[in-house]
C-alpha cells in the first residue's frame, strides 16, 4: 500500500478537522497535528521512532523508576516509551494546553501537566530519575535557565538525553538560528562548543555528544518527499496555507542539513 493510500484512510478514521484553523507555526497545536499526520503517529520529532529507539538504546535496556518527557507535545513519544517498558511510570508536560488535553484525553495511562519549563519545579513534584527531550530544547528562549529548572527536580545520577538540532559551530552557524526576542518562537540548535559548560555549570555531568547529522538528513528529506506525495491529502485536513508553510519549512531545514550548516546531535547527560 502506498504512502498515500495509508495517510488517506488514516484520515477518514479520524474525526478532527483542522481546515478552519489557521496553522501559526508547526511547533503549535496544528502544526503539531500536521507533523503527526504525516508521520503516523503522535509524534513531533525527527525520526519518530527509530529517533526514540537510537536515543533510548545508550541505556542498555535499564528500566527508569520515573521517566520525564519534556515538552512531550501530543503524547505520542510518552506513550511509545511505555510502550516499550523503559520506564515504570511515565510523565510529560508541555506549554502547549491544547497538545496537553489531546495528550490527557489520548494517553489515560500516563501523566500530563501544562506547565512552562521555566517553571516546571513549581509544578510538578514528582523526582525523576531519566529525562528525555525529543526536538524541543531547540525551542528554549533560555536553554541554561531550563536546565537549572530541570535540575531542580532531577535525582542524583539521573539521566538527560537532549536529541535535537545542532549548530556546526567551527566558525560556520546555521542561518535558521533565531533568539525568539522578534516575538518568533525561537530556534537555537545545540551549540556543540559550549553545551558542556552550560550542563556543567547546572548541575548535570555531560557523558557524551553523538552526531547524528546523517540520520537527519535521511529523516528530513524523507518527510520532504513525504509532504510532497501528499500534497491533496494535507491540504484537504489542514489547508492550502498549512502546506505551503510547512513544504517552507522543511525545505529550509533540509538545505541546512544537507549544506552542512545544520546537524543532529544526542546528548547525554547525568545530573551531580
Ligand atoms: C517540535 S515539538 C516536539 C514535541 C514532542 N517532543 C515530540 O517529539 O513529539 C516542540 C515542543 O516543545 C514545546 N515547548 C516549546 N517551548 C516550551 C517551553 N518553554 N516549555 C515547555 N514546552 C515547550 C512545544 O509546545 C512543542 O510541543
Amino acid at each position: 500500500m502506498s504512502e498515500r493510500k495509508n495517510l488517506g484512510n488514516a484520515m477518514t478514521k479520524n474525526s478532527l478537522f483542522y481546515n478552519n484553523r489557521t496553522m501559526t507555526s508547526l511547533r503549535k497545536y496544528v502544526g503539531k497535528q500536521l507533523v503527526s499526520f504525516l508521520r503516523k503517529d503522535n509524534f513531533a520529532h525527527a525520526g519518530e521512532s527509530e529517533a526514540i529507539d537510537l536515543v533510548m538504546s545508550a541505556y542498555n535496556n535499564h528500566r527508569f523508576e520515573h521517566l520525564l518527557d519534556v515538552g512531550c507535545g501530543l503524547g505520542g513519544t510518552a506513550q511509545y516509551i511505555k510502550d516499550k517498558g523503559w520506564s515504570k511510570t511515565i510523565s510529560g508536560f508541555d506549554v502547549d494546553s491544547e497538545a496537553i488535553d489531546y495528550a490527557t484525553s489520548t494517553y489515560k495511562d500516563l501523566n500530563f501537566t501544562c506547565c512552562d519549563v521555566f517553571n516546571v519545579s513549581n509544578n510538578i513534584s514528582t523526582s525523576f530519575d531519566m529525562f528525555c527531550l525529543f526536538n524541543v530544547f531547540y525551542a528554549f528562549s533560555d536553554q541554561k535557565k531550563a536546565l537549572h529548572e530541570l535540575s531542580l527536580i532531577a535525582r542524583k545520577g539521573a539521566q538527560l538525553a537532549i536529541f535535537d538540532y545542532s549548530d556546526p559551530c567551527e566558525g560556520k552557524h546555521t542561518p535558521l538560528k533565531r533568539d525568539g526576542k522578534d516575538g518568533r518562537t525561537p530556534f537555537i540548535p545545540v551549540k556543540l562548543d559550549t553545551i558542556e559548560t552550560m550542563l556543567s555549570d547546572t548541575a548535570w555531568r555531560p557523558i557524551e555528544i553523538v552526531d547524528i547529522s546523517d540520520q537527519y538528513t535521511h529523516w528530513y528529506s524523507q518527510l520532504c518527499t513525504l509532504l510532497i506525495e501528499n500534497k491533496s491529502n494535507v491540504i484537504d485536513r489542514f489547508n492550502e496555507e498549512a502546506f505551503d508553510n510547512a513544504l517552507s519549512t522543511y525545505s529550509k531545514l533540509t538545505d541546512a542539513i544537507q549544506k552542512k550548516l545544520l546537524g543532529g546531535t544526542i546528548v547525554y547527560a547525568e545530573k551531580r
